[in-house]
């Protein structure tokens, strides 16, 4: 498999097919711990929700993953707890406010955020950064990961 050797907190990979996408998410998904974070950023239809899936799967939620679009936050049960949260319907930053998220952040569970640029402000520095941006054919994505540098609590050696 390509992709052994690099670092998935820092690197860029195109992505072929949303089985591809998710595949990805589970090896980012292997490096993760409670507490960790993790940002979506990119377009309607980019993929963050098949993403947010493979993570979600790979961090052994076995029900079904679909966007939390009425209640803006699902919460499920893996490994450890899952939170799947979608700021698409966000009105504005007082409502992300009004959600509680730091207590998410701070719960032990991994906390995956779609349209996480709109509320920028109340991420957590450590929060793991994915964008998703289309690639050239239709099924085609462009996947980068990263991840801020050693700053305390998200840091690991
Ligand atoms: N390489 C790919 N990676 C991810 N999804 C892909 C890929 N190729 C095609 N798709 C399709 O693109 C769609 C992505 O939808 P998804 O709901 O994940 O996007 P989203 O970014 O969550 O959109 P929204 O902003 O509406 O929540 C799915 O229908 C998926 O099957
Ligand atoms: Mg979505």
């Amino acid at each position: 498999m390509s992709g052994r050797d690099t670092n998935i907190f820092a690197m860029e990979r195109p992505s072929h097919s949303a089985e591809e996408t998710e595949a990805i998410a589970a090896e980012l998904a292997a490096e993760l711990a409670p507490g960790d974070v993790v940002a979506l950023v990119g377009d309607l239809g980019a993929g963050k929700t098949v993403f947010a899936r493979g993570l979600a799967r790979a961090l052994g939620v076995q029900e079904p993953v679909h966007s939390p679009t009425f209640t803006l936050i699902h919460e499920y049960q893996g490994r450890w707890p899952v939170f799947h949260v979608d700021l698409y319907r966000l009105a504005g930053v007082a409502e992300a406010e009004s959600l509680g998220l730091e207590e998410y952040f701070e719960a032990p569970g991994v906390t995956i955020i779609e349209w996480a640029d709109r509320a920028a402000s109340l991420l957590p520095a450590r929060a793991i950064r994915c964008e998703i941006r289309a690639g050239a054919g239709p099924t085609e994505r462009v996947i980068r990961i990263s991840r801020p540098a050693r700053n305390g609590r998200g840091a690991r050696p």
